[in-house]
């Protein structure tokens, strides 16, 4: 299907339109519609070409929609007649990762046994998007079953667009690398231990893992209920936060957002010792900070405190540390076993809806997918044990047990040095060199610890490592800023945070030139070169 799609756009398309210095932001798309230069048809056509034209070199993609150009013909006329845009997303080119459900396209989660299992309805975040017109462009390549760095048996591997030898993160990494090269102008991933927030860093550009509960999970693949979430990718700080606004129904995100406040306003926290007490042994492996990471980190720092930012810097002494990281090994057996346990019962509701699939649909079951006779022997294992511990759910509850310490821990800190965030680097390590992804481990970051305790997490594109012959450009960097919870008194009822840190950041954006060069490097890159040793301006 998909090459009859990439077909079909070759050959339909007689002239492709190009925006020169486009800037892939939802705003310029709109200044060029409501011109009267363009259509949407035009920005489609453009989009549907770059696809044609670089994604065999990304791997970002698993299945084109087939009916986007009839899509953006409706947009086209819905414009003519009304003489108004539909909404917040008209035409905006959106890309689902793999494992959330479009109308009519299959949901594959990367795995070949569900080629075929098409769902009847929308995932509600999907039904959110388009009804402020969002046009669904393509869905994306990603970890099999949204499981950290499996590549998906359906497409095989994504390619950083940075540096090809690289990897493009770990379970949303075809969300991530769309954005990033400028196949579409927003795209949602899945983020259940990181697997948005890595692919945000890896591929230099924003990304946020809500809240827990802020986001729907309907009509999503689900992985482990207890620690899922739904959330966008963006070249923009603004872009992403519409969307994110758009996907959680609350507008006042987006209203508070464009509310400036002064800088001074966002306390930041650092952990002054946080990069040189990593080195730990944690989950089997090592916890250590790649120096490039570290110099960035360092750098942004000093950059926050120039431009007025309060940072708060604060440190740990030794038994803290070891309390931290007993905690995180300890979580860590709870969670996976948590996660086995819970797998049938969410399957079950997942694959069970009437309404999804029809009641000739392959499985309507955990136990058919498990039979399935295309299921790989990965999953078959991994089944099979879930089967066998369905009824077990002991782990859970010691797994509920360890996220209230563990919120506990970090809540203390807010309240000691009176925070609004904490900056952490996303990830210890640049992104991983391909064939040695098998070694690495995803787990190996230092943004986990945030993650399992559900608070909102926002992946802030901050520069790049060294240049080299295989990444003229770079690789990028991203740190994350951790956001406490609304009310710090209601330990379990995590809410969104006030989007005070993301405007303040977004304001950052407004000052002078140099500073913004190193802060925002990802967002004025000029070219983005995806082959070894050839180059190829992106835009
Ligand atoms: C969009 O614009 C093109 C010209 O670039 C035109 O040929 C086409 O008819 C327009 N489509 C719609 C639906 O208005
Ligand atoms: C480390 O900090 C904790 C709490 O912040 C404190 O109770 C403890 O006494 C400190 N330990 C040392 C060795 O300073
Ligand atoms: C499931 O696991 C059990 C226990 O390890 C094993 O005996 C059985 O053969 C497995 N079944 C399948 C279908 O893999
Ligand atoms: C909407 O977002 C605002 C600001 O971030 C927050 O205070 C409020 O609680 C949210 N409303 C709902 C219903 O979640």
């Amino acid at each position: 299907m998909l090459m009859l799609v990439l077909a079909s756009v070759l050959f339909c398309q007689k002239e492709v339109v190009s925006f020169k210095n486009f800037d892939f932001k939802i705003e310029t798309i709109h200044s060029l519609i409501s011109s009267g230069e363009y259509n949407c048809t035009n920005i489609v056509q453009f989009f549907q070409s770059r696809v044609v034209k670089y994604n065999p070199m990304i791997n970002a993609i698993i299945s084109n929609n087939p009916i986007a150009l009839q899509q953006a013909a409706d947009l086209d006329n819905y414009f003519h007649r009304n003489k108004k845009f539909k909404g917040l997303l008209h035409c905006v080119p959106l890309a689902v990762k793999d494992n959330i459900d479009v109308t009519g396209i299959p949901t594959t989660g990367g795995i070949k046994s569900l080629r075929y299992s098409i769902p009847n309805k929308n995932a509600l975040v999907i039904d959110r998007l388009l009804a402020q017109g969002a046009i669904i462009l393509f869905k994306t390549n990603l970890g099999e079953l949204a499981f950290g760095s499996r590549i998906s048996e359906i497409v095989g591997e994504c390619m950083n667009p940075f540096d090809s030898e690289r990897s493009c993160g770990p379970s949303s990494f075809g969300s991530g690398a769309a954005v990033s090269s400028g196949l579409s102008v927003i795209s949602l991933g899945t983020d259940t231990s990181g697997s948005v927030l890595y692919p945000g860093s890896f591929n230099g550009i924003f990304s946020l893992r809500p809240a827990l509960n802020t986001t729907p999970l309907d009509g999503i693949i689900p992985l482990f209920e207890k620690a899922d979430t739904v959330g966008p990718f963006a070249k923009h700080l603004d872009d992403l936060v519409t969307t994110f606004s758009i996907m959680a129904q609350n507008d006042s995100i987006r209203n508070e957002f464009s509310n400036k406040i002064p800088l001074d306003q966002l306390k930041i926290g650092v952990i002054s010792n946080f990069v040189d007490n990593l080195v730990h042994f944690v989950f089997g492996s090592k916890y250590e900070m790649d120096q490039e990471v570290k110099l960035a980190f360092e750098r942004t720092i000093n950059r926050f405190k120039i431009l007025g930012l309060s940072v708060q810097e604060f440190s740990l002494n030794k038994t803290e540390f070891e309390n931290l990281f007993y905690l995180l090994d300890n979580m860590f057996d709870s969670y996976v076993q948590c996660l086995i346990s819970s797998k049938k019962k969410s399957m079950d509701y997942y694959f069970g809806d009437v309404q999804r699939f029809e009641s000739d649909s392959p499985f309507r079951t955990f136990e058919q997918l498990f039979k399935s006779k295309f299921l790989n022997d990965y999953w078959r294992e991994d089944f099979n044990i879930s089967l066998i511990l369905a009824n077990d759910q002991s782990e859970c509850n010691i797994f509920d047990l360890k996220v209230e310490e563990m919120k506990n821990l970090i809540f203390k800190w807010y309240e000691q040095h009176d925070l609004d965030c904490i900056i952490i680097p996303t990830s210890t390590n640049l992104p991983d060199i391909r064939e040695q992804k098998e070694d690495s481990d995803f787990l190996t970051s230092a943004v986990f610890f945030g993650i399992l305790t559900g608070l909102p997490t926002l992946n802030l594109p901050v520069g790049f490592s060294e240049k080299s012959e295989n990444a003229p450009d770079g690789l990028p960097i991203g740190l994350s800023l951790m956001s406490k919870p609304d009310q710090l008194n209601k330990l379990n009822k995590m809410e969104i945070t006030p989007m005070t840190e993301l405007r303040s950041l977004e304001a950052l954006n407004q000052n002078p030139k140099e500073l913004k060069k190193d802060i925002f490097a990802a967002m004025s890159i000029k070219k983005i070169y995806i082959l070894k040793g050839r180059k190829a301006a992106i835009y």
